[in-house]
């Protein structure tokens, strides 16, 4: 292999997210809004979607170009049929250097339980699970179906006895709504092995009507663990990883802090993204992506491309590659995204 491929500012490609579906069973008011993501909503068609062979193909191109990690996203990606299947396509991958990749899936947890041993059969290392709350009654009310926190956490617990570790739980603390389960997740997890990450609400998407004031800041979070536990710094454990971490002095574990409205992770993000009809963004506030789909299929007006030559195209959209909205968020008008049109989380994952 060559010299590392890098962007614009100097960051390596080494993270891909791969959106598999763009729908959800759950409808998160920071995310899938209801009145929003109703049924008259057009979700994607089948033959819109990247085939798992599409999926493949393109993953194995990135991987050539110095992709590490594979992590699948949605929307919820346990809705796909034989989501599985795809997992043991990719799972034979290796990087030129020959090691395994991090393979790993995004889930809000509620098909967990049933599909953790396929999952793993299939090759997958490991998930991470969203979890917004421990009380019923607000976590209902964030996921805005109903659904009982019980099954998350029995999801949790079939993937932890499967071997799909370490386990991280993502948590997105809004002020106001689920602040008062910032404690009591802790505590649930601490101790079990499970790494619980407390994610500041974003301003993703258009319709999610975010404002600054529901953001509650990492630091606050840290200071409300503190009330209760010593906690000291770790170092990160990947170059350009988004959560801050921090351990439980008495070695009960760690927790991690994704502070991407305060305190900007642009510098070293590593991560492009691949939604499910075959779109590339290479930052998750883009405005628009790119269509590789026509290349893989040789339509609209695209000629069909052979490895070698999606690798090349691949390496210069790369090349181009300057975005860094969350460090810009802040010198931005007080309007997030006003006059510009975004891509929706539900449609390129987390
Ligand atoms: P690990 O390898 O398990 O540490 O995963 P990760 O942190 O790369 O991925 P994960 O999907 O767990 O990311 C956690 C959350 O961080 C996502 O759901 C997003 O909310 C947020 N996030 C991840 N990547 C980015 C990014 O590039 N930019 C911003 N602004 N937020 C991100
Ligand atoms: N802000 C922060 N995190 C978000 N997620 C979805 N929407 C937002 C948002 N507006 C998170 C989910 C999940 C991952 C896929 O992205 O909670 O952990
Ligand atoms: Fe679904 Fe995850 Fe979005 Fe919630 S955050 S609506 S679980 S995709
Ligand atoms: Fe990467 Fe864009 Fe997130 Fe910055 S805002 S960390 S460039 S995805």
């Amino acid at each position: 292999p060559g010299a590392a491929l890098l962007d614009a500012r100097g960051r390596p490609l080494r993270d891909l997210r791969i959106s598999v579906t763009d729908r959800c069973n759950f409808r998160c008011s920071y995310c899938m809004p209801k009145e929003v993501f109703d049924h008259y909503h057009p979700f994607l068609s089948h033959g819109e979607l990247l085939s798992f062979e599409e999926i493949t193909r393109l993953a194995g191109v990135f991987v050539r170009l110095g992709v590490q990690k594979l992590r699948l996203t949605g929307g919820e990606p346990l809705l796909r049929k034989h989501v599985e299947r795809l997992v043991e396509l990719l799972a034979p991958l290796r990087t030129p250097e020959g090691q395994a990749l991090d393979l790993t899936l995004t889930t809000n947890g509620s098909l967990l339980a049933r599909k953790a041993r396929a999952l793993k059969d299939a090759g997958l290392r490991r998930v991470t699970v969203s979890l917004d709350a421990l009380d019923d009654a607000v976590f209902q009310r964030m996921n805005d179906v109903g659904f009982p926190v019980g099954e998350v956490l029995a999801g949790i617990e079939a993937a932890q006895a499967v071997g799909l570790g370490p386990i991280k739980v993502n948590m997105v603390v809004k002020r106001g709504t689920n602040e008062d389960q910032i404690v009591p997740l802790a505590r649930h997890f601490r101790g079990t092995g499970v790494v619980l990450r407390f994610i500041e609400y974003m301003d993703v998407g258009a319709s999610n009507g975010w404002r600054m004031d529901e953001v509650l800041p990492s630091a606050d979070v840290l200071a409300r663990l503190r009330e209760h536990w010593d906690l000291v710094p770790l170092s990160a454990s990947a170059p350009g990883e988004t959560a801050e971490r921090w351990g439980y002095a008495d070695g009960s574990g760690e927790i991690g802090l994704i502070s991407s409205v305060t305190q900007a992770f642009c510098g070293d993000c590593n991560r492009a993204r691949l939604s499910t009809e075959g779109q590339l963004y290479t930052c998750l506030f883009a405005s628009g992506g790119h269509d590789l789909r026509s290349l893989l299929r040789g339509e609209r007006g695209q000629p069909q491309l052979d490895d070698d030559a999606l690798a090349a195209t691949l390496a210069g959209l790369w090349n181009r590659r300057a975005d860094r909205y969350s460090e810009l968020r802040s010198q931005l008008s007080a309007e997030p995204g006003s006059g510009q049109r975004r891509i929706e989380m539900h449609y390129i994952g987390g």
